[in-house]
């Protein structure tokens, strides 16, 4: 452990003189600091919680958060929430029970007396007025919007833990190690694309293949600026780049433990900095196809019909829901489809009758879950077909389900007919 250097005011609130409730955040902040060799705290703008499920937290980590919050601890920064266990208005209608239901309103209850914003969504950087800029230092926990937050938009967090960054929200600091230091923020393999990425699922596959390559490594994309039209000026609008390296983070993180990546010519560091961000014994990986992925994915090639079609993990941006919608029009489906989003985009989507189209096919716009943290067995869901790649990892092991992998336009075809297509996905064989 090095020495931690607080300062006087920080070494106050160590000491008590805010309360227990802010004492025990400064102490988790600190004794993080001094496990990972921090010199000092950095102010943070920013703090993003996730593992707010009680399916993921039990009746222990309601008591720890409930305690915390009766211990007078009050967020002094911006805080938003990741996904919980169920939609807020309609988890009674889904048959959700109480004794998951009760536990689950406690625990967001219990965190909203502590100032924490119940946006319930795993991309905060899609909501107006929460869009770290440059540099920003964050507390941020969700992986996928780590990642998104420090290569897309080049601010600067660790994947904190859900406690972690509640603790960083409380005192207003976290520790100064990892990604915060411009030297944590250098390259260790370069990947080389030689085949075309050119959907959600194609940038979902790619993730597969770098993630594991990468673990916890920097990578840094080369030749895949090409398959990325520029990124919208309105970032919270999603768009065509946003979606596809909104998917690419999460699947980076969810197959590898990658918090940044870089893209040569477009990412904002790689553009600025150039192959000055390479570390010299950088390794070297090329990417030929992702048919390797894709086997990997789409693993299960008996399964044919589908109780549930997830699109939105991250949460679907208004770009996405604009697509469903515009597929969907006039369109009835076999089978549930859930377009998995935050209330504030859900909110944009209705203004705009995308809700309303997809509504009208038997679809749902689905806000504050996702097909993983929600509880699926007690809703009966037992198979799924997703486009995404963190989903396509994560809701086999966390939801027990069987899983197809596929094009967006595949999966929603799925949900018309309630059967994944068996024949080879029609934009797989498209000429390039
Ligand atoms: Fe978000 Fe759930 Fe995917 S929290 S990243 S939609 S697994």
């Amino acid at each position: 452990m090095s020495v931690l250097r607080l300062t006087a005011e920080e070494q106050a609130l160590l000491d008590g003189a805010a309360g227990r409730g802010v004492q025990r955040a400064m102490e988790i902040v600190a004794t993080l600091g001094r496990i990972y060799g921090a010199a000092d705290l950095v102010p943070v703008s920013h703090a993003q919680i996730s593992g707010v499920s009680y399916k993921n937290l039990g009746d222990a980590g309601v008591a720890f958060l409930r305690e915390w919050a009766d211990q007078g601890a009050h967020v002094c920064v911006p805080t938003t929430l990741n996904p919980m266990g169920m939609e807020r208005g309609r988890w009674q209608a889904w048959g959700i029970r109480p004794e998951f239901a009760g536990p689950q309103l406690l625990l967001v209850e219990a965190l909203v007396k502590m100032g924490v914003e119940p946006t319930l969504s795993c991309t905060p950087y899609l909501f107006p007025g929460y869009v770290p800029r440059r540099a920003d230092a964050l507390a941020w926990s969700e992986s996928s919007a780590v990642a998104f937050a420090n290569s897309v938009l080049g601010a600067r967090s660790n994947r904190e833990g859900g406690p972690s960054a509640l603790a960083a929200a409380i005192v207003g600091r976290t520790a100064r190690y990892g990604y915060h230091l411009d030297e944590n923020r250098r390259a260790d393999l370069i990947i080389e694309i030689k085949c075309p990425v050119r959907s959600v699922a194609d940038f979902g596959a790619l993730s597969y293949l770098a993630g594991k390559a990468a673990g916890n490594e920097v990578p840094w994309f080369e030749g895949l600026a090409e398959w990325l039209p520029s990124l919208p000026a309105d970032l919270t609008l999603g768009g065509a780049a946003g979606d596809r390296l909104k998917t690419l983070g999460a699947g980076l993180a969810a197959y590898g433990a990658v918090a940044l990546y870089h893209i040569a010519g477009y990412t904002p560091e790689a553009r600025d900095l150039g192959p000055a961000l390479l570390r010299p014994d950088a390794r070297r990986l090329v990417i030929e196809d992702l048919d390797a992925a894709y086997r990997v994915m789409d693993a299960d090639p008996d399964l044919r019909k589908i109780d549930l079609v997830p699109v939105g993990c991250p949460h679907a941006s208004l770009s996405e829901i604009e697509q469903v919608a515009g597929y969907l029009k006039g369109k009835t489906l076999a089978t549930r489809l859930w377009v998995t989003t935050g209330e504030i985009t859900r909110r944009r989507a209705a203004q705009s009758g995308f809700v309303e189209t997809i509504e009208a096919a038997g679809g749902e716009v689905v806000a504050d879950t996702c097909a993983v943290v929600a509880p699926m067995q007690m809703l009966n869901v037992r198979s799924m077909a997703t486009n995404a790649g963190k989903m396509a990892c994560y809701a086999p092991m966390h939801s027990g389900v069987r899983m197809r992998f596929g094009d967006l336009e595949r999966c929603l075809d799925a949900a018309i007919s309630g059967e994944w297509d068996p024949g080879e996905p029609r934009s797989r064989l498209k000429p390039d």
